[in-house]
């Protein structure tokens, strides 16, 4: 057993951020990372070697012109997307290595996603929706009923439970997303673009359930412009060309 133990010696890499990794202080660990995309013979390179640590129970906001990588950086930080070069490690776990199969399971449990144009499942009610990921999270029929009624209220949504997503306004849908985001109860939200092309009145909705993830000790990162949802950051990161042309820490008192 012993010989098992140290078969493989630990790379560099990894030595180097094992303590980070276990003192617990970082969610994420993300280093050197290069995503390229391949159009024909045109290669863009959207993240440029950039590394960043997310600590536990912050609230970042990710700004910075469009084509700057935003989206892709949050894809890769989420799992959602490998990157060509470089590595992330979530929750301890080294993403970068799993295959396809632990990567949607890891993420099912670990992270919500709150997309710009909501991606809901058409087909599926408001509250189907809502029971997919906990369905596949293997929760009783009972529970994902229970739990979804209870995230439709929260989103202020008790009464649409069995529209489907084109019978709701594009603001419901973005409620009905959050609450499918907050399906497994995950310690970790991302939201790309969450309230654009929404009314202020929404807008701010959004930003009171925001609001409430961190209270309860989310750590959350959102791709946004939005004033009301800068207000709750405690780090504002700007990116320009696949790098982080500026990293701030700003009032980290920031009013919930
Ligand atoms: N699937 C893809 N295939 C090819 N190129 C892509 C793909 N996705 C993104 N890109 C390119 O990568 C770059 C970064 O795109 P990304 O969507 O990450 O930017 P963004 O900062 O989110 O922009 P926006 O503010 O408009 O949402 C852009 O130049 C874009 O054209
Ligand atoms: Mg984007």
């Amino acid at each position: 057993m012993e010989n098992e133990f140290f078969e493989k010696a630990p790379d560099i890499e990894d030595i180097a951020v094992l303590s980070e990794i276990t003192d617990g202080r970082f969610l994420i660990l993300a280093t050197n990372l290069i995503k390229d995309y391949e159009i024909g013979d045109f290669i863009v390179r959207a993240v440029d070697d950039l590394s960043l640590k997310i600590e536990k129970t912050s609230f970042i906001i990710i700004k910075g012109p469009s084509g700057a990588g935003k989206t892709t950086l949050l894809n890769l930080i989420g799992g959602l997307d490998l990157p060509n070069m470089g590595t992330i490690y979530s929750h301890g776990v080294k993403i970068t290595n799993l295959q396809e199969e632990s990567l949607a399971t890891f993420r099912l449990i670990n992270t919500g996603f709150i997309f710009q144009n909501y991606n809901l499942i058409s087909t599926l009610t408001a509250e189907e929706n809502i029971m997919f990921p906990m369905k596949l999270a293997g929760m009783s029929l009972k529970e994902q009923r229970e739990r979804a009624l209870n995230l439709l209220n929260q989103v202020g949504l008790g009464d649409r439970r069995e529209h489907l997503p084109f019978q709701l306004s594009a603001g419901e849908q973005q409620r009905v997303a959050i609450a499918r985001a907050l399906a497994n109860d995950p310690p970790f939200i991302i939201a790309d673009e969450p309230t654009a092309n929404l009314d202020k009145k929404t807008s701010l909705f959004i930003r009171d359930l925001f609001s409430d993830m961190k209270q309860e000790g989310k750590t959350i990162i959102i791709a946004t412009h939005d004033d009301y949802l800068i207000e709750l950051a405690n780090r504002v990161i700007t990116f320009e060309d696949g790098k982080i042309s500026n990293d701030q820490v700003v009032n980290s008192q920031a009013k919930n």
